[in-house]
């Protein structure tokens, strides 16, 4: 079907009380995964990729790939920058074409996010291309919140996120709730009294990163409670590369990349749409 930005995709979501999965990629066999794995289940569905994978691609290959395999399919897709490190980063890839630029100033003071993600809502929304913020760092899992004597590293401060989202007009937000980057060492123990919070004081859809390894129940409650896109990343990666090394043992000498690729990108197709079924997503175009 069709290249469309994340405030489309995002904002019917949230209408529909289900979320876009958002899945990273850095290769064509990962991304004709994720694409075909929402085409078989009509799901909408969001490429992301964060500043390193963009480089490794090269951005205009990376949109040019997507848009090609996205032609062929009758789903909408979302081309996302993930975790832009700057405002000339979400601006390289506003001419990439890329339609939905994340811009991360989690790190920085509240004024200095703000003014940054602002700066970089105007260049992007002068061009129809939506932006995801993000209030709160979200980590790694290492360093994750649970388990940490203070149980609000971490945690977004809804009166910041409500500031955040009047000031700087993003399409969406990222806040963190408990979740990290990762695999998680226990059960991550996401604050949803915060998320709930967050969604009255903001309105606007909610991203919930670090959706490797979050209980289904808890995705299912996050996004009942205005979560409209989850990101997953790490389970991907992990599914492919265990099903590569197995090949590779089982083959040992094959000198056919076609033939040791495949069976990863059928393992990808399957974690992908187990996601998008957590997300509810499918049958959703
Ligand atoms: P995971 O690797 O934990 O799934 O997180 C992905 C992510 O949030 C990308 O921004």
């Amino acid at each position: 079907m069709s290249i469309v930005t994340n405030k489309e995709l995002l904002d019917r979501a949230k209408k529909g009380s289900y979320a876009v999965a958002a899945f990273n990629t850095n290769n064509l066999e990962y991304t004709q995964a994720i694409l075909w794995a929402a085409a078989e289940l009509q799901a909408p569905v969001i490429v992301e990729a964060a500043k390193s994978e963009v480089d490794y691609m090269d951005g205009h290959v990376f949109v040019a790939m997507i848009s090609a395999l996205a032609a062929k399919l009758s789903i909408p897709v979302g081309i996302h920058l993930d975790h832009g490190p700057s405002y000339e980063e979400a601006v390289r890839c506003l001419a990439y074409g890329f339609k939905s630029v994340m811009y991360d100033g989690s790190a920085l003071p509240l004024e200095e996010n703000i003014a940054n993600t602002r700066k970089v809502v105007e260049a992007a929304h002068a061009c129809g291309v939506s932006v995801e913020g993000e209030v709160g760092v979200i980590g790694q899992a290492e360093d994750s919140p649970e388990g940490k004597k203070n149980d609000l590293i971490g945690i977004a401060n809804p009166d910041e996120c409500e500031r955040f989202v009047k000031e700087t007009r993003v399409d969406c937000f990222a806040a963190a709730i408990g979740n990290a980057h990762g695999l998680y060492k226990r059960k991550p123990a996401l604050r949803f009294d915060i998320l709930a919070e967050i969604e009255r004081r903001t309105g606007i859809p909610l991203v919930l990163h670090g959706g490797t390894g979050i209980p289904e129940e808890d995705l299912r409650k996050a996004i009942t409670m205005g979560v409209s896109k989850i990101n997953f990343s790490t389970v991907m990666r992990k599914g492919g590369i265990e099903t590569l090394t197995a090949t590779l043992h089982a083959n040992p000498g094959e000198l056919d990349l076609m033939k040791l690729l495949a069976p990863s990108r059928d393992k990808m197709i399957e974690i992908a749409k187990q996601h998008i079924i957590m997300c509810m997503s499918d049958h959703k175009v």
